[in-house]
């Protein structure tokens, strides 16, 4: 499910390129401007225009040769003020997908995501381009951290709270995920089809492409993330020794220990509360696992598994490098794509700016809320995966597999040096 939509992209993709004819550059531009641009067009470069219209090359002449002499002439004739706004602009958008990578997720926490809901992650990935860089090192220290410990960040929500969620409301907690989500993408998608037919790109003015083509780049990457998180994490359907206890899993799972001195009473009526309506918010979101159920519930309310390391491959190694390289090498196409684009007031590059930053926010958003509730139904084995032997062993006890709501304060108690650097 999740590689299959890259083709798609890559399809449309390609329709792009097969209709970027030459000749439909300057049809439009954004709004502020249009109407200058066109009386340019229209009074003063209207023998350059007419050239470029018809869309014959001289055999040998380089792609841009057409459309050069056009942009030329207009750069002439605009008022100095207007090249001086225009230099202005480029900055602001230069700094954009720097702007948009301290904002959004890591490949690594995408891939995290991915792992319950993968359709949900593809989207959340589209809808905040600019993927953050990160060192080599940073990628497996994400994940470890989130796998071994829990999110032990200070926004994380408490278990206590996610209790309160009735099914009613998980269902349209589910669901406002995905309309927000989709806001967010369709704006995303909406602004790499506005920027490719509306705007130009300095350094190759004849193509139409090259804004999708980041955008697809950098969802692109976060795939690579989620191809390395299977190669280094193994996940179980099912922590064992459970199916025959259902009912008390699901307390085990309500009623973490840490919160019982804070409020007894309100817990001892939660308790009687749950145990009523537990049957039913199990039968909808709990039991069935098959691939759709799981992605249209929230992680925090899914089926509890089982986390595990892998064997340690060059491969995997090799590919994380390979990713690092690959944030650094987007970032810098894409600052050099935006930094180049042209004809744009001051005012619609604020405009552009605050549609890439909102959507990039309301994606992270969801990807942590995501995350910081995956940890409810996510326990890790510390045995690594050995060639079966191990796992007969050590997949029978329960004792071994630490909960990963409870991690923190079980590193608190047992390590607390360690543990309290990266709750910082
Ligand atoms: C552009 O054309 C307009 C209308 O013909 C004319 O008034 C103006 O001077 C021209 N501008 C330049 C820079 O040639």
């Amino acid at each position: 499910m999740t590689f299959g939509k890259p083709w798609l992209a890559v399809v449309v993709l390609a329709v792009g390129v097969a209709q970027a004819t030459p000749t439909t550059n300057f049809d439009q531009f954004f709004p502020d401007w249009n109407e200058m641009l066109q009386g340019i067009l229209r009074d003063n470069c209207s023998a350059e225009y007419a050239v470029y219209k018809t869309g014959e090359r001289e055999p040998g002449a380089p792609l841009s040769s057409l459309i050069t002499p056009v942009i030329n002439c207009i750069l002439e004739t605009m008022p100095e003020f207007r090249k001086a706004e225009l230099s202005a602009s480029a900055v602001i958008l230069g700094l954009l997908p720097t702007m948009l990578q301290t904002l959004g997720s890591t490949p690594a926490e995408t891939a995290l995501l991915s792992l319950r809901r993968p359709v949900l992650a593809f989207l959340l990935a589209l809808g905040s381009p600019s993927v953050a860089t990160m060192k080599t090192s940073e990628f497996m220290t994400t994940i470890q951290d989130l796998v071994e410990k829990g999110d032990t960040r200070p926004t994380t929500i408490s278990t206590f709270r996610w209790r309160y969620v009735t099914s009613k409301w998980r269902v349209a907690m589910s669901v406002a995920e995905y309309l927000v989500t989709m806001v967010a993408v369709a704006n995303v998608v909406y602004l790499a089809y506005q920027l490719g037919f509306h705007a130009i790109v300095m350094f190759a003015p004849e193509t139409i492409f090259m804004l999708p083509l980041w955008t697809f780049i950098c969802v692109v990457i976060h795939m690579g993330g989620v191809l390395i998180l299977y190669l280094k994490l193994r996940i179980d359907r099912k922590a064992p020794k459970h199916d025959d206890q259902p009912r008390q899993r699901g307390h085990e799972m309500y009623n973490p220990e840490p919160y019982r001195g804070i409020g007894e009473q309100q817990q001892q009526q939660q308790q009687s509360h749950s145990t009523a309506s537990e049957p039913l918010v199990l039968g909808i979101l709990r039991r069935r696992t098959t691939g759709l159920s799981q992605e249209v519930t929230p992680a925090a309310f899914q089926e509890p598994k089982r986390l595990r390391w892998r064997k340690q491959t060059l491969f995997a190694n090799f590919l994380i490098w390979l990713l690092s390289f690959g944030t650094l090498v987007n970032l810098v196409f894409g600052s050099m794509i935006f930094s180049s684009l042209l004809f744009f007031s001051v005012r619609e590059v604020l405009l552009i700016v605050t549609r890439y930053v909102a959507s990039t926010l309301i994606c992270r958003a969801i990807v942590r809320l995501e995350l910081s509730g995956m940890k409810q139904s996510t326990y890790y084995d510390p045995t690594e995966e050995d060639e079966g032997e191990q796992h007969m062993l050590g997949g029978g006890t329960v004792s071994e597999m630490i909960p990963l709501k409870n991690s923190q304060h079980h590193h608190v108690g047992e390590t607390s040096g360690s543990s309290l650097g990266v709750m910082q």
